[in-house]
């Protein structure tokens, strides 16, 4: 059975990450979103409410899952028998750091892939601290995240300001 994990901080999902459970999801026999829980990067909600929304947003797919892991990924990966990894990427910004954690990992976990999928073009500006300062200043960000949770993140993001 091929396990995928989709890691990522999720703070929160936009549509551009739905786009990557959607298209991998459809590539391995199980895709499990690990959200990361890690205080010291300051998250603007907490992991509780992150998993809440993902769980919201996963539900028409019946081989996706969400968890959370704190510390190295490649020991989550281990821990859910997951062998690839899936990132997706926007830019050429992104590649030069993805191309490091993606080599840290193969180096402390040789069995692990990392895939990477070109995020679609639409999301390419995308970002979840966009979607956060557009929230929090009360901008509409309708595409911008999944509509299973348009409405809920609005008034949060708002809240938090
Ligand atoms: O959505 P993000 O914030 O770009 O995701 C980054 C993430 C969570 C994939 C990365 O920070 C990570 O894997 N953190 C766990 C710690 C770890 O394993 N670090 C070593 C790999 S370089």
């Amino acid at each position: 059975m091929k396990i995928c994990v989709y890691p990522g901080s999720f703070d929160p999902i936009t549509s551009g990450h739905m786009d990557i459970i959607k298209r991998s999801s459809a590539m391995f026999d199980k895709l499990i979103i690990g959200i990361l829980n890690n205080q010291s990067k300051m998250p603007c909600l907490t992991t509780e409410k992150r998993l809440y929304y993902i769980n919201k947003c996963i539900e028409k797919y019946d081989n996706v899952e969400v968890l959370s892991f704190e510390g190295l990924l490649v020991d989550f990966a281990k821990q859910i028998g997951a062998k690839y990894i899936v990132r997706g990427l926007r830019a050429l910004s992104d590649f030069e750091i993805e191309m490091q954690m993606s080599a840290m990992n193969k180096r402390m976990y040789p069995e692990v892939e990392t895939v990477f999928l070109m995020t679609d073009t639409k999301y390419s500006f995308l970002s979840s601290s966009m979607v956060r300062d557009v929230g929090r200043f009360g901008g509409d960000f309708s595409g911008l995240v999944p509509d299973e949770i348009l409405g809920e993140l609005s008034e949060r993001l708002v809240q938090t300001n």
